[in-house]
C-alpha cells in the first residue's frame, strides 16, 4: 500500500477524539510543511486493558472536520489490515520502556513503539510531531529514531490544559464535572513543586500534594531526570515530575519540569 503524499510531510499521529492538544499538534506541523498527515488509528497493541481499547472514544467525523480545520491536508484512518498486514514487526521499546507507565501498562510502549515505526514506513515524515503530556513516549520515540537513525526530526510540543490546569487528554471525557475539578489537583500539585529549589523538598511538596487529592490513586509520582528517566537526585540537570493514577476508573498522566530545583555545583 503506498499513500499518495506531496513530501515533505508533517505528519501527527493520533488515536483520535481529538481535542485542543491533538489541534496543537497539527498547527505546528502546517508551520513546519504545507502537507500535513494527521493519522486516526487506535492501536490495540499498545492497550493492556481491552476494556480500555474498546471503550476508547470513537468520533472520526468530528476528527475529520477538526484535523482540517487547524491545517492537515491530509486525515488518514488506517484499518488494522492496513497497518498490520501480516504479523507485526515489534519494536522493543527496552529496559526505559519498563519504568513508570511501563510498570502500570506492561508491553504498552513496545505497542506504541510498533505501530509509530509502521506509521513512520508507510508515511515517510519529515517531520513527526508529539506531546509533552505523554513524556515517556516521547522519549521513548525519540530514542527509536536515533536509535535506527530515521530521516525524521520529532519536535516535541508543549501540554495543552484546560482553563483549570487540568491536561487535555481523550479520556477526560469519561470524567464527571466534579470529577474534573478533582483532577486540576494533578497540575496545582506539580505546579507547587516547582516552587521549591531543593529536590527533596520538592519531592514532598508533590508527594504530599498528589496524595491529598481527594479519591485519587496514584499509580506513580517521582522526580525523574528527564535524559534517562532515572529517579533525580541533587546532581540531576534536567529534573521533570511526572505523576500517573486514576479518578474513579479513568486513567490520569501528567508532568512539569522542574526548573528552579538547580543541580548543586
Ligand atoms: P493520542 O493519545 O491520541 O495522542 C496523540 C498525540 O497528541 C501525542 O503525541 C500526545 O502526546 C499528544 N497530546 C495528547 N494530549 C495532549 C495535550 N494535552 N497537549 C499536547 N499534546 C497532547 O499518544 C497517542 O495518541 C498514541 O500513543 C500514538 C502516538 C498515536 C500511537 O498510537
Amino acid at each position: 500500500m503506498s499513500l499518495k503524499l506531496n513530501h515533505p510531510v508533517a505528519f501527527v499521529p493520533t488515536m483520535g477524539a481529538l481535542h485542543a492538544g491533538h489541534q496543537s499538534l497539527i498547527e505546528i506541523a502546517k508551520s513546519l510543511e504545507n502537507e500535513v498527515v494527521v493519522s486516526v488509528f487506535v492501536n490495540p497493541l499498545q492497550f493492556e486493558n481491552p476494556d480500555d481499547f474498546l471503550s476508547y472514544p470513537k468520533t472520526l467525523e468530528k476528527d475529520i472536520a477538526i484535523a482540517e480545520a487547524s491545517g492537515a491536508t491530509f486525515v488518514w484512518s488506517p484499518t488494522f489490515e492496513e497497518i498490520y498486514p501480516g504479523n507485526p514487526e515489534l519494536v522493543s521499546a527496552g529496559v526505559i520502556g519498563n519504568l513508570f507507565e511501563g510498570v502500570h501498562r506492561f508491553g504498552h510502549f513496545d505497542g506504541v513503539l510498533t505501530v509509530v515505526k509502521r506509521l513512520f514506513d508507510l508515511v515517510e515524515p519529515k517531520y513527526a510531531i508529539f506531546g509533552e503530556k505523554d513524556f515517556q513516549q516521547l522519549f521513548l520515540i525519540k530514542e527509536m529514531v536515533n536509535r535506527l537513525k530515521l530521516p525524521i526530526t520529532v519536535i516535541s510540543a508543549p501540554t495543552i490544559r484546560e482553563a483549570s490546569g487540568l491536561a487535555m487528554s481523550s479520556r477526560n471525557v469519561r470524567l464527571s464535572v466534579s470529577d474534573r475539578s478533582t483532577a486540576a489537583g494533578i497540575y496545582s500539585s506539580l505546579l507547587a513543586a516547582t516552587s521549591e529549589n531543593e529536590i527533596g523538598r520538592a519531592r514532598q511538596v508533590l508527594a504530599k500534594g498528589i496524595n491529598s487529592i481527594p479519591g485519587f490513586i496514584t499509580d506513580y509520582v517521582e522526580i525523574i531526570d528527564e535524559e534517562n528517566f532515572e529517579v533525580a537526585s541533587e546532581n540531576t540537570a534536567n529534573p521533570r515530575a511526572i505523576v500517573a493514577g486514576w479518578i474513579n476508573g479513568v486513567r490520569l498522566i501528567d508532568n512539569m519540569v522542574m526548573k528552579k530545583v538547580v543541580a548543586s555545583k
